[in-house]
């Protein structure tokens, strides 16, 4: 369970990218339904099958945006206009022996990736996760096949904290692993800097 959003005024923000494009980063509302799913379906099938949730069903998209908890789930969308670009989304638990910790899924739009947009987005909710006094915070990623996340993740600070073997069956029907990911939020500027 995650305490109040800090700071939650002040979205909308705006950020500029590697490339100069402009975006909006903000909270997800019930409003972005039709746009939250038009933006998972732009996300290739390869990338989509390794996601934690089914994001091109409508009847997932329905239930996020309806339902929307923050102090269970808190997402951040980035817009390009009035385009979902990417999606990041903290996910606290609801039990108080692991209430500490939360983790991080994220997906950036294919035009949008290598500028900066889900590495800002990751330090976005590191933000949050530390001023709401958590100690850590946690990804999960397939090994072979979310390589980009591997890289972006290891970049910022996280650190392979465990290796499930044969965990996952990718695409062909073969077995791959899930490699834990973790990284402690007491020092604010080490993802920064
Ligand atoms: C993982 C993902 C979110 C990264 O988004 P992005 O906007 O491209 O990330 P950034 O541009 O901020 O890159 C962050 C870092 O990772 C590196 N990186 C990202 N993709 C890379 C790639 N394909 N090859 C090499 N390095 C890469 C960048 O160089 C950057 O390093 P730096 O900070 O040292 O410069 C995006 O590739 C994606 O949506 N992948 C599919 C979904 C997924 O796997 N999500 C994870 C499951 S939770």
């Amino acid at each position: 369970m995650l305490k109040t959003i800090p700071n939650i005024e002040a979205y909308p923000k705006t950020i500029l990218l590697r490339d100069d494009t402009q975006v909006e980063m903000r909270p997800l509302t019930n409003d972005d339904k039709t746009r939250l799913l038009e933006f998972f379906m732009r996300i290739p099938e390869d990338d989509r099958f390794y996601l934690r949730e089914n994001v091109a069903s409508p009847e997932a998209i329905h239930e996020w945006t309806e339902n929307l908890r923050f102090e269970r789930v808190f997402p951040i969308i980035a817009l390009a206009g009035d385009t979902i670009v990417a999606d990041a989304t903290l996910h606290g638990s609801r039990a108080p022996a692991r209430s500490h910790v939360a983790e991080i899924r994220i997906v950036v739009d294919p035009d949008f990736r290598q500028v900066g947009l889900g590495g800002r987005l990751m330090r976005e909710l590191l933000d949050i996760a530390h001023e709401m006094g958590l100690y850590a915070a946690t990804m999960e990623l397939v090994e072979e096949r979310e390589i980009s996340a591997l890289i972006a993740a290891e970049s910022i600070g996280f650190r392979r904290v465990a290796t499930l073997p044969n965990r996952i069956k990718d695409t062909w029907g073969s077995y791959q692993s899930l490699v834990l990911l973790e990284i402690e939020l007491e020092d604010h500027d080490s993802w920064w800097f």
